[in-house]
């Protein structure tokens, strides 16, 4: 069959070395895609945006199968859309009601709340109720988080550590800092622990969970730093045991996925839970409707499944016949970055030593080929991906390989993991 996989990211050439292997695939399409998913399919240029494009390409390519990497296009209803033009095509990724549960904060907490799913307390204001809401914010414990309830490209999440910071950034939020995606600000309790991330494939009645993945956001070593999408990831995570999960499993995922079939949202796809440990109970910090990156890079390597098989069982409603595999093996993913990232870095970048990974994969995210070489085209330009017979193991193989990588200001944490030891 033909696949057509939307992105352009690090867990799109994850997703798309993963599904290259299947004995069902007869073409792999990945629109836009990176210079890695070109070595492995066919890229397609394309504006994520245009959903007339996507429907197009679908009939030119004859796709039977159609994988959504990103968020942005299932909140704005690409499945809704694919589904109304193509009846019965296969498509992995919520309509945009099921993808509220990333899209809107306000309406993942209230989801939470009506199905007795463990999250922090929390309460929403809109503009009208600014007065309101910085009142609330004068007797808050500190640190306090604020939300941006709508998409705000990773950065709608602000922790503050004193009354009057978060007051500045609430109004300015509700003032338009993020655009509209700040029209309603989710104000809630800092939880302290350590995080998490629990994926599963849901058909809408079923679920698998795959292997759990632990990602490192902090730029710098230590997790110092700004924020970024992502430095790094381990997979499994030492900590997150047989009775955590199951734990997890029975007050998290199970009534997700029940409160999902309740409420009539119309899921089927990956459920990424954003997860914290607090005091050795798992508590949600957010849902995403999509695969995490950089944790996809680590947790596909661990999965012995045929990707197909998994993602044709969750678009019939079949995924109760599945079983999920995993390999005992430990991955670590270390995230190579452009100099400057997380604020403003140069592309264009020529990449040497990328060849020959004996240990484990390259994943590219942010590069394209350019005058037949390979150059860096984003913030996040790759990921080393290892195995190893520990975390010691893996991380050392990828740090090896990543000293053999060289563009003009590449940049990687050289901790990955350094928690979990
Ligand atoms: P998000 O942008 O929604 O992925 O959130 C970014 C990060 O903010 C999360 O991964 C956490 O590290 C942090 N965060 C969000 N909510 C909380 C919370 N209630 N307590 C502590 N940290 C939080
Ligand atoms: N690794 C976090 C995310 O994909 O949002």
């Amino acid at each position: 069959m033909n696949v057509l996989l939307l992105g352009s990211g690090g867990r799109e050439h994850a997703l798309a070395w993963k599904m290259a292997q299947s004995n069902k695939l007869s073409q792999l399409f990945i629109a836009p895609g990176n210079a890695g998913t070109s070595q492995i399919g066919t890229n397609v240029p394309l504006d994520m945006a245009d959903f007339k494009q996507i429907s197009e390409l679908i009939v030119d390519l004859k796709c039977d199968l159609v994988v959504v990497g990103p968020e942005g296009p299932l909140v704005d209803g690409l499945v809704d859309f694919l589904t109304e033009t193509f009846p019965s095509l296969a498509i992995v990724g919520p309509k945009a009601s099921g993808a509220q549960l990333e899209g809107s904060k306000a309406f993942s907490k209230a989801f939470m709340q009506r199905h007795g799913i463990p999250t922090a307390k929390y309460r929403q204001f809109t503009r009208d109720q600014m007065n309101d809401g910085l009142r609330y914010l004068e007797t808050h414990p500190l640190p306090v988080v604020l939300k941006a309830d709508g998409l705000a490209a990773g950065k709608g999440v602000i922790i503050c550590s004193d009354t009057s910071e978060a007051k500045k950034e609430f109004e300015d939020m509700l003032l338009g800092k993020f655009g509209a995606a700040g029209d309603t600000v989710v104000i809630e309790e800092f939880l302290d622990g350590i995080e998490f991330s629990v994926f599963v494939l849901t058909d809408g009645k079923d679920y698998k969970i795959l292997p759990v993945a632990k990602d490192y956001k902090r730029i710098g070593e230590g997790d110092q730093g700004l924020n970024t999408g992502g430095m790094g990831s381990i997979s499994p995570v030492p900590f997150v045991n047989e009775d955590l999960m199951n734990i997890v499993e029975n007050e998290i995922i199970i009534p997700t996925i029940a409160g999902i079939a309740e409420d009539g949202l119309e899921y089927k796809g990956f459920v990424f839970f954003g997860l914290i440990q607090v005091g050795g109970k798992p508590i949600v910090i957010e849902y995403n409707c999509r695969m995490g990156d950089p944790e996809t890079q680590s947790v596909m390597p661990r999965l012995k499944n045929d990707l197909i098989d998994l993602c044709l069982a969750t678009t019939k409603g079949h995924l109760a016949d599945q079983k999920i595999q995993i390999d005992p093996s430990t991955v670590a993913s270390i995230v190579m970055v452009a100099g400057g990232y997380p604020g403003s870095y140069e592309k264009g970048k020529a990449i040497t030593g990328i060849e020959g990974h004996e240990q484990g994969i390259i994943f590219h995210a942010g590069t394209k080929i350019s005058g037949g070489s390979i150059v860096t085209d984003g913030g996040r330009v790759l990921a080393v991906t290892s195995f190893g017979d520990t975390i010691e193991q893996a991380v050392n193989y990828s740090r090896q390989k990543a000293a053999e990588i060289h563009f003009e200001g590449a940049y990687y944490r050289r901790d990955i993991g350094f928690d979990l030891t």
